[in-house]
This record gives structure tokens, sequence and C-alpha cells, in this order.
């Protein structure tokens, strides 16, 4: 039971980010609202006038990515700008023609392509980059996997991978679905699930079920995932291979699994990504005492020099090292723990899917379910990209490093993401716990974050 949990966890989250989909599938909507979101569906599946331009993934969009796949990766990177996976035919979104209309007709609102919302413009299409024409139904859209893991960094390169982390992707559903019912379409989304969507700040996903306590969790860093073997925040797939078969079957459920070689053509691009190397530090020397203070204070003890990663267990009591208490051998970090929670089963969930039975079976066909951890506590992340990566903990809920290093009564309550207020007092969204450091003196802190900031 709580490996179906862990399971539907994993596999909810790319689905939570869809909201029309738990909608039809009854977990948040009343059964009038099912019934509307079920004809919005329809509405939209015959609602395909236009013709569709070229997938997207264009040979003027590769010339702006800085990290560009070398060339025996190519499949796998088009495969994460551009496949929908057949998942725009889940009634999600307007077609791609009412989505296209709305920001030519009004930029002012939405920007070229939806970047008021923090979408990336894709220079040879008339969508962004992160949402797509499908591959089955090219009047529909979908997110694609670059959505959530692509960045625009601070010197305006555009980098695979790394979090989006201004994306504001609730904002958008909520005003897309605005702008369809004043069109005078049905709604496709329920009330409880637009009040999620308004209530999830940018750059992060709440996975909880509309109508269950939100549990949320930040679009995660791509750094030498092909190393690592506690992958997501949750440590539950013990390889890469696992992780994306669990991302692509989430994104996919229930239509069927895409042919291996596809799967696996996403694994290769993945193992050749890495992070921006950081902006040359201005005082190499803090950064080197700072390395120095990285090891006295501990902080190896969980988060290895060596770019592998290691689970703490959370708890809800004051954080202990690795091996301080014989309960809890990998040490205990106290942060907010809705996540964990609610991948061990203790929230209720939404309940199985209509996919459940159709990923178990995968899992068994597949080989997989020796390579699924039940998770313990979170991931020690490989913490690479720091510099570029703010906010941090798996919520999003501390906004620097600085702030990290503080006891957290001292953590700033609320600050500004994208132009979303980020309230920590809210469900799901506590900044206590990990407060390793917080005792140091000031320069040690000022040391150990412009090392930090270097890595
Ligand atoms: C709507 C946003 C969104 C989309 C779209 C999305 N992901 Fe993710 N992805 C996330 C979030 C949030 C996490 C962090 C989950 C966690 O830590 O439990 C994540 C985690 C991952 C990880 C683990 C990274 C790590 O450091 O351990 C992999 C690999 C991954 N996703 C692959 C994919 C693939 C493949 C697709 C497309 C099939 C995809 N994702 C689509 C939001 C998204
Ligand atoms: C007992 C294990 C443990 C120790 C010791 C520890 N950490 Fe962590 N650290 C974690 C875990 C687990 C997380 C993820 C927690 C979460 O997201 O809720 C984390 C998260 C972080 C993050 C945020 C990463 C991100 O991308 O959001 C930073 C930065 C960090 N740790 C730095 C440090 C520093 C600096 C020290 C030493 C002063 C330290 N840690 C000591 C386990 C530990």
């Amino acid at each position: 039971m709580r490996l179906l949990s862990l399971f539907l966890c994993l596999f909810a989250l790319p689905l939570a980010a869809c909201g029309a989909k738990a909608a039809t599938a009854g977990d948040d909507a009343s059964a009038s609202g099912d019934a509307a979101a079920a004809d919005a569906a329809a509405d939209i599946a015959v609602d395909v006038t236009a013709t569709a331009p070229p997938k997207g993934y264009t040979a003027k969009f590769r010339a702006t990515l800085a990290n560009k796949a070398p060339a025996a990766q190519d499949e796998g990177e088009r495969l994460f700008f551009e496949a929908t996976w057949g998942t725009e035919n889940g009634g999600e979104y307007p077609p791609a023609a009412f989505l296209v209309a709305l920001w030519k007709n009004d930029p002012a609102t939405w920007g070229e392509q939806f970047s008021q919302f923090g979408f990336f413009v894709d220079p040879g299409d008339d969508l962004p980059i992160g949402l797509k024409r499908g591959d089955v139904n090219p009047a529909l859209v979908h997110d694609t996997c670059s959505a959530c893991h692509t960045a625009k960094l601070a010197d305006g390169r555009i980098w695979a991978g790394m979090p989006a982390e201004y994306l504001a992707f609730g904002a958008f559903k909520v005003a897309l679905h605005q702008a369809w019912v004043k069109a005078g379409n049905k709604p496709y989304a329920s009330d409880a699930q637009l009040a999620q969507w308004a209530a999830t700040q940018p750059g992060s996903l709440d996975i909880s079920g509309a109508n269950d306590p939100s549990v949320f969790n930040d679009f995660p860093v791509y750094c030498d995932l092909h190393k690592m073997q506690h992958l997501n925040i949750l440590g539950s797939s013990i390889d890469l291979r696992t992780e994306v078969y669990l991302s692509i079957f989430g994104l996919v459920d229930p239509l069927p699994f895409p042919p291996q070689d596809a799967a696996m053509a996403v694994v290769g691009y993945f193992g050749v990504l890495d992070t921006p190397q950081a902006p040359s530090p201005t005082d190499g020397a803090a950064v080197a005492r700072g390395r120095t203070v990285f090891q006295t204070a501990k902080c190896v003890s969980c988060h290895r020099d060596d770019l592998s990663n290691d689970t703490a267990d959370w708890l809800a009591g004051p954080e202990k090292l690795p091996g301080d208490d014989p309960a809890h051998p990998n040490g205990t970090i106290a942060t907010e723990g809705s996540f964990l929670a609610s991948a061990n089963g203790s929230s209720g969930g939404s309940g199985p899917g209509p996919g459940m039975a159709a990923l178990l079976g995968f899992m068994a066909d597949n080989d997989l379910v020796q390579y699924v951890h039940n998770p313990t506590g979170y991931v020690a992340n490989n913490l690479h990209g720091l510099w570029t990566t703010a906010p941090y903990l798996h919520n999003g809920s501390v906004p620097t490093l600085p702030d990290l290093l503080k006891a957290a009564k001292d953590r700033p309550a609320t600050f500004v993401r994208g132009g979303y207020t980020v309230d920590t007092t809210k469900q799901g969204m506590s900044n206590v716990g990990h407060e390793f450091g917080s005792t140091l003196s000031d320069s040690d802190k000022a040391d150990l974050v412009a090392y930090l900031l270097s890595l």
C-alpha cells in the first residue's frame, strides 16, 4: 500500500500540473463539473480548424540554446523540447489556434508567446518553449518536459535542464481558463482546481489533489543525473532510467507508453546535461575559505563532494547530523513534511487514477519495481547551480543562501518571486528546518555563501 502511494506521488507529479485531467478523472469536481469538463474536452476536440505550422523544435530555436546536445543525443533533445507524447488529447488546454490568437491579439496582457507568465519565446514557432502542438493532434497543445526544466539565465542564455524558476504555470492556467470561458466556451476546470492553480507560486508545482492539503515542490536542477542513485527530492527512483520512465508515464497516463527507444533517447540526453558554470567569483580567497567551512561545519556529511547524493530523514524535531542518533542514521533535517507525508500516503491523496493498473503493469513489464525506493526523507541535493536556482529547499520557501544559514525564525516570512508573493505561513510552504550552519560566525557564513555560489 505504501508502495502504491509512492507510485502515485511519483507519477502524479506532471499530472498534477494538469487540472482538467484531474477534473475529468473526477477527483475534485462535482458530478456536474465532470460533465462540464467532459463537454469542454469534446468542444476542444471538434473546435479544430487551424492548419498547424511545422512542429516547434526549430533550427532557429536550437541556435538560442546555450547547451546544445552533441549530435548523438539530437533525438533525445528533440523529444525533451517537442514531444507531447499524445497528452494533448487530455482536454487540458484550449486549441492551439485559440492560444496563438490570444497572445497575438493582446500581447500587452500575455506577452510574446506568453512571456508575461515566464515562458521563453521560441523564435521558430508561434508557441513558446515547453508548450507545443500535439504529436498526435497538432491542432491541440500540451506542455512538454522542457516547460519546467529549462531556464533563462541572468545573461539571457537558455539552458536546458535548469529549473524554470519564474514560470507561473498556475497563474497562466487560471488566465487561460478565464479567457476561454469569457469567449463563450464551457469551463474545463473546477473551482477547486482554479483555486489550487491560483495559490501556486512560480517555479513550483502543487502536486496534491485539488481538495487535499497543498504539497509544493520546486522544479529541480539537472546535474549529473546519470551518476545519481537517489533521484527526485524523495530519492525514490534509484536510477535515471526509472525516473525518466516514471516522469513520462506521469505525463502520458492513461495513454499507451511510448516506444522504449523514445524513452531511452531522453535518458541518453539527460546523461549529457550539466549545470552552467557560475560567473567567476569576485573573491577566490573567500571561496577557498568557504570550502573549508563546508567541511568543518559537516555539510559534507550529507552533501557529498563527489556529486552522489543521499537521503536524510525528515523528522518534526531539531535536525541532527548523520550518526548522532541511531534511530536516524542519515541525520534529520526537519523541513516542511507535507511532501513526504503525501508520498507515504498519510495525506490520503486522490486515490488511484485510471492509469494505476497500467503503471503497475508497466513497472513489472519493464523490470522497474526493484529500482524504486520507499522514501524515508528528502534527498540531500547536489548543490550545483545554486547561484541561479533561488529560492531554496524543496518547496522554495527560503529566498537566499544567507537566509538559509539563519535560524528558521529569522528567515523572511514572505518574499517576492517572479512578481508573486510567497507566504511561508501558508499550508505546505513552511520555511522551517535545515538550520545547519546558523550558529557560524558572520565571516564564516559569508565565506560559505561565496563557496556555495561558486558551485
Ligand atoms: C509541470 C512541470 C514539469 C513537467 C512538465 C515535467 N517535470 Fe520533471 N520534475 C518536475 C518537478 C516539480 C520535479 C521534482 C520532483 C521531486 O523532486 O519529487 C521533477 C523532477 C524530474 C526529474 C528528477 C530530477 C532530479 O534531480 O532528481 C527528472 C529526471 C524529470 N523530472 C524528468 C522529466 C521528464 C522526462 C518530463 C517529460 C516527460 C518532465 N520531467 C516533465 C516538474 C515537471
Ligand atoms: C543531515 C543532512 C544534512 C546536513 C548536515 C546538511 N544538509 Fe543541506 N540539505 C539536506 C537535505 C536533505 C536538503 C533538502 C531539504 C529540503 O529541500 O527540504 C538540503 C538542502 C540544502 C540546500 C538547498 C538546496 C536547494 O537547491 O534548494 C542547501 C543550499 C544546503 N542544503 C546547504 C547545506 C550547508 C551549507 C550545510 C552545512 C552548513 C548543509 N546543507 C548541511 C541535508 C543536509
